[in-house]
């Protein structure tokens, strides 16, 4: 048990990037709420994503996490969450294949509400209004009633999170996710481009190996990997109010869960040591992530990491670079060889997403799909002369077709962000090129291996 935390000792701490409510009365009330409503996951599956993810901290797995950057009331529906999950099967079936390598799959779904904003109030025109900060807290219409926080979007959010989650697991479980399936998840915006022809050769040749499994007796009866799937959640513990009155203590271990998701992360603008999110954090014993931006200091990421994980246990801990294309070469070698010389056991992870986010010649927030793919490959070449593991990614990306990023197969353009830019918040890749960019991971992660193979030879 952490020592000196409790589920509420982070409101001794300061807190950064939390709405004020106006109704403090109304807020208790709805904390109360929430404290009486069943867990939305058990402290076991939390357990079992943590020992996953000790594989992957190992090198024996690679970790992909992806959904929306933020979940929204109105774009919530059956559809999307199905494009959504067969989007990320897609990337984790080219990630098992290609880079023959075991995946652990995490959703940004089912409780990514609530964001942290570069600014307290949004202006347009002579009109100041409190920022947007996702649909938990408030609404994204720019007029006065809708900016007010107003508590009852928690027990909304809450709602949607324990349906979304019902559906992911019924997916996973109910034969959706059966590798017989496995042509049936390219979505028909992508079927025919460039992308959906590799990914159809690739089914292809799936089923060709399950076709000559089955021959030799394995079968989906016999191993139930073939029919049904692992599939978690997270999101960012933002919203403390929200997070507080979902913990529990788990009857088995005595140990206390955030069961609002199976794992959570800490943002790059709330991660300080002494912060409100850090210390809520460090007592749970849930697998978590901490974002790690351009600015972190080697020596303040250790005392971080033992702020987070004293016991230096791994799959605890997952660190995720946010560095920017342009800068990850250059800041994320000395703290990764920091974090090895001093045997710290953490996952990397890269989020080739919040660094590389620009204003478009059109006005809109977007990302180019070049520098995500450069971050990415910054990521795996700064690992590899390291001697590190480059252990997993994190997108913001959705099986809508929408037009949110530049480039990629589809070649969007600043005129054609208007088309369909339909994100809550920052921009997502769509399937095509989220599939594109699993392509690319996959030749890099197979690449790793293969050395990390070679070494080990050569060591022994
Ligand atoms: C996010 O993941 O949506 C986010 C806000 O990221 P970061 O904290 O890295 O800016
Ligand atoms: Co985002």
């Amino acid at each position: 048990m952490a020592a000196n935390w409790t589920p509420q000792s982070w409101k001794n701490k300061t807190v950064r990037q939390v709405p004020t409510y106006p109704d403090a009365k109304h807020l208790a009330e709805v904390e109360a709420t929430l404290a009486k409503l069943p867990p939305l996951v058990f402290a076991g599956e939390a357990r079992r994503l943590r020992e996953d993810l000790a594989e992957v901290a190992q090198g024996n797995a690679f970790l992909l996490q992806g959904g929306d950057c933020a979940e929204s009331f109105g774009e919530f529906g059956a559809n999307t969450i199905r494009d959504t999950f067969k989007v990320l099967l897609q990337m984790a079936v080219v990630l098992t294949y290609a880079g023959a390598c075991p995946v652990v799959k995490v959703g940004r779904m089912a409780g990514q509400f609530a964001k942290p904003r570069s600014a307290d109030i949004e202006k347009k025109g002579d009109v100041e209004l409190p920022s947007y900060r996702g649909d938990i807290v408030n609404g994204i219409d720019f007029d006065e009633a809708s900016r007010v926080p107003d508590p009852d979007r928690m027990l909304r959010a809450y709602n949607q999170s324990a349906a979304t989650l019902n559906l992911l697991r019924a997916f996973a479980q109910g034969g959706f996710a059966d590798l017989h399936k496995v042509h049936q998840w390219n979505l028909d915006f992508v079927d025919g481009s460039p992308q959906g022809e590799r990914y159809e050769e690739l089914a292809n040749r799936i089923a060709e190996s399950l076709g000559f499994m089955e021959a030799c007796g394995v079968t989906a009866e016999s191993v139930p990997q073939i029919r049904e799937t692992s599939f978690f959640t997270s999101h960012e513990a933002l919203l403390l109010a929200y997070e507080e009155p979902l913990t529990r203590q788990d009857s088995l271990t005595g140990d206390w869960y955030d069961c609002s998701a199976h794992m959570l992360w800490i943002g790059e603008r709330t991660r300080e040591l002494d912060g409100a999110h850090v210390e809520f954090l460090r007592g749970v014993h849930n697998p978590i992530g901490c974002k790690v931006g351009p600015t972190a200091d080697p020596d303040e990421l250790i005392r971080l990491i033992d702020i987070l994980n004293p016991s230096n246990d791994p799959g605890r801990l997952t660190l995720i670079s946010r560095m920017g294309h342009d800068k990850i070469r250059d800041t994320l070698p000395a703290l990764a060889r920091k974090v090895a010389r001093e045997g710290r056991n953490v996952v990397w992870s890269c989020d080739p997403m919040h660094g590389n986010t620009i204003t478009s010649s059109s006005g809109y927030k977007t990302r180019p799909f070049d520098r995500v793919l450069n971050e990415v490959r910054g990521f795996f070449d700064v690992h590899g002369e390291e001697g590190t593991y480059a252990g997993g990614v994190h997108f913001e990306m959705t099986g809508q077709d929408v037009t949110e990023c530049l480039g990629g197969a589809q070649a969007i353009t600043a005129e054609d962000l208007s088309a369909r830019y339909h994100t809550y918040c920052d921009p997502r890749l769509n399937a095509s090129q989220s599939l594109e960019l699993a392509f690319l991971i996959a030749d890099s992660l197979k690449a790793q291996r293969a050395n990390r193979r070679s070494r080990l030879a050569a060591a022994s």
